[in-house]
């Protein structure tokens, strides 16, 4: 059982205060999650405490660590660690709010994940045995943010993620390394042309490019010079995070205001110049006619996938279910809070028929939980980045430590990832 529980202030990736806890428990065994943060935050997302005030520009989380040690931390002694469900239970009804806001969910999450942790440690599993069965063994295709835009990187470019998927791979190791590859080919095809081989937040490069589809043929290009072949080899995919250049106008596009019939129509062009098998957040977090006709009219030859909209939560996802919009669920641990109610979507979503994606947040530490939770939940996607910055290759290399672990059991998930374009 629960022993103690203690946090404490760390940084994240981009230099913002985020929560660590520590949880011990009575046979010794201690165990350390840390708290991610995102940039284009959706607005149904369970809130962050921040200070505010003036050190680290309000963005302290002192507040939320007192709350761990204070308020949290207390309740939880004698717990049983393994009771995960009934102890998310406590977390949430100790925040009294729907969205976390009392005590925050950077804290809540903090506890929810250490204690997951201790509980796998102290039954001698590794995390993903532990969340996910004796069966869990389908490793993810990475998809691979190689260009970074919106806001992300202080570039023009409106779409926030260019990402590349290696279906073609037999195994993770393998889908590693082309992917791996084709974002060094990447870096010399900007180079050659002058372009900025600076990093956005996720380890993507950068640069300024006239349009969207410059950056498309630009990945092209990458993935020729490193020897594979685009459709089959390596697969694109898109996270525009359209809520961000969404006002009551339209949608501000490459210069233009369009609605959304108008966006929809420039995807579909997209998806029949390029092989693009999945596209995140077309569209607003408050257009949900938008995301049943967009759905309608390309949800058979591509995924689409829900961040801002569902947020990570059961209730808004039942509600997109019922109404046909989108077809997969992007998951993030720290947009509702607790591992219980992740558990709880992704079960939701793949009983709907929809697919899901683990993924990490912009501003993200050394911890790899979504590596581990990505198998365990049966994931068959992850995004978390490109091969560089060691926040995001951190959860690379636990996937390989997992693969390895697994041996003859591991599946890669490749193109079965996407049953459409499989089939
Ligand atoms: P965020 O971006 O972590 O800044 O929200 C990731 C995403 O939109 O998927
Ligand atoms: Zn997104």
């Amino acid at each position: 059982s629960i022993d103690a529980v203690g946090a404490r202030e760390i940084l994240d990736s981009r230099g913002n205060p985020t929560v660590e806890v520590e949880v011990a428990l009575d046979d010794g065994t201690i165990t350390r999650a840390a708290v991610p943060s995102g940039a284009s935050t959706g607005a149904f997302e369970a809130v962050e405490l921040r200070d505010g005030g003036d050190r680290y520009n309000g963005k302290g989380v002192t507040q939320a660590v007192d709350g761990v040690l204070d308020v949290i931390g207390p309740e939880l002694v004698g717990f049983e660690a393994s009771e995960q469900r009934l102890l998310d239970q406590r977390l949430i009804d100790l925040d009294g709010t729907p969205d976390k806001s009392r005590l925050g969910a950077n804290a809540v999450l903090g506890v929810s994940l250490a204690v997951a942790k201790a509980a796998a440690e102290s039954a001698g599993l590794p995390l993903f045995r532990y969340v996910g069965g004796p069966s869990a063994h389908l490793l993810p295709v990475p998809m691979m943010n190689i260009l970074n835009g919106g806001a992300h990187a202080d570039s023009n470019v409106d779409v926030q993620e260019f990402m590349i998927a290696p279906i073609g791979a037999a195994t993770f190791a393998e889908a590693l390394a082309v992917g791996t590859e084709t974002y060094h080919a990447l870096k010399s095809v900007l180079k050659k042309r002058g372009l900025s081989t600076g990093l956005g937040d996720e380890g993507g490069f950068a640069p300024s490019l006239p349009s969207n589809r410059d950056a498309l043929d630009l990945i092209v290009e990458a993935v020729q010079a490193a020897g594979y072949t685009v459709g089959t080899d390596i697969a694109f995919a898109l996270d525009v995070a359209a809520t961000e250049f969404h006002s009551d106008a339209g949608y501000a596009f490459e210069g233009k205001t369009l609605s959304s019939a108008e966006l929809t129509e420039y995807y579909a062009g997209l998806v029949d110049a390029y092989p693009i098998v999945s596209i995140e957040d077309p569209l607003s977090e408050e257009d949900w006619d938008g995301w049943v006709a967009l759905t309608q009219a390309l949800g058979d030859r591509v995924q689409i996938v829900g961040d801002d909209l569902f947020v990570t939560n059961p209730a808004r996802l039942a509600d997109g279910i019922a109404r046909g919009a989108a077809n997969a669920l992007l998951v993030k641990v720290n947009q509702i809070g607790t591992l219980t109610e992740t558990l709880d979507a992704v079960t939701l979503a793949h009983r709907s028929g929809y697919r899901s994606m683990m993924s990490h947040r912009s501003g993200e530490t050394e911890d790899t939980t979504i590596a581990d939770l990505a198998v365990a939940l049966d994931c068959g996607q992850i995004k978390t980045g490109a091969p560089a910055r060691s926040e995001r290759v951190a959860k690379y290399n636990q996937l390989l430590r997992i693969e390895e672990e697994l041996d003859d059991a591991a599946r890669y998930a490749g193109a079965a990832a996407f049953p459409r374009l499989a089939a």
